[in-house]
């Protein structure tokens, strides 16, 4: 099972695809966690990308693209894979489709989540991650049961920097400019799907679900 999901920030992409991966033993492949957990071993390559997080750009294509070659040729990827965040651009997308090729996948299935963008700041302001496992809160619909500590593994939960309301704007501007011309770039395929992001996270999860054993 080759999986895409597309969609601005906090649209759930992330929440998703850690229900997929429990449902279906495959990995999560979130390029923003990635780079997050190289800003936090302030790696050479962690260094290079934090300002670029904190003001909510997107990292260069080539950069992207090595990170995730390498990361799909790792074992736990050959049954599957559900990529969070990635593509983000159409030369990512193109980049892919190489990869993709190289590989000898064929049968990928790209599902847009989509909210509306007012919602979306509400997510954002009031996410909350555990710094230890990486589960996701939200303070208003899911929150954990003793505040700041994450009901899993008992970590503290943080507030990611670039959840503050300006970066939040920003980074929606830059998903509108160059990440949604990937919608009509995979709408030419046949394998393109759309679910509402609006709904409970566990109804979202019943319409991939639908899609990806369809
Ligand atoms: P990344 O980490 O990918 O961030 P993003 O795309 O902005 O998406 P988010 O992680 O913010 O949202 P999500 O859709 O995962 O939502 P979540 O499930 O957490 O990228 C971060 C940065 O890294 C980029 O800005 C860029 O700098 C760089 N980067 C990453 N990939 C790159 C690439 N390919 N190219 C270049 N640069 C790249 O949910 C959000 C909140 O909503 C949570 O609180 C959650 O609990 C809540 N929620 C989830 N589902 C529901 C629901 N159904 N109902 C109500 N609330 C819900
Ligand atoms: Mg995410």
């Amino acid at each position: 099972m080759y999986i895409i999901l597309l969609g601005a920030p906090g649209v759930g992409k992330g929440t998703q695809a850690k229900m997929i991966m429990e449902h279906y033993h495959i990995p999560q492949i979130s390029t923003g966690d990635i780079l997050r957990a190289e800003i936090k071993k302030e790696s050479p390559l962690g260094l290079q990308v934090k300002s670029v997080l904190e003001r909510g750009e997107l990292v260069s294509d080539d950069l992207i693209l090595q990170i995730v070659d390498q990361r799909l040729h790792e074992a736990d990827c050959a049954k599957g894979f559900i990529l969070d965040g990635f593509p983000r651009t159409i030369p990512q997308a193109q980049g892919l489709d190489d990869i993709l090729k190289k590989m000898g996948i064929h049968d990928l299935k790209v599902i847009e989540i989509h909210v509306p963008a007012e919602d979306i700041i509400q997510r954002l302001t009031n996410r909350r991650v555990c710094s230890q496992c990486g589960t996701i809160y939200n303070l208003i619909v899911s929150p954990p049961s003793q505040p700041d500590i994450c009901d899993k593994c008992g970590g503290p939960l943080l507030q990611r920097d670039d959840d503050k309301e300006e970066t939040i704007k920003n980074r929606l501007g830059i998903y509108h400019d160059s990440t949604a011309p990937l919608i009509e770039y995979y709408q030419e395929e046949n394998h393109f799907f759309k679910v509402d992001g609006k709904q409970s996270m566990e109804a979202v999860f019943e319409g991939i679900r639908t899609i990806l054993e369809s």
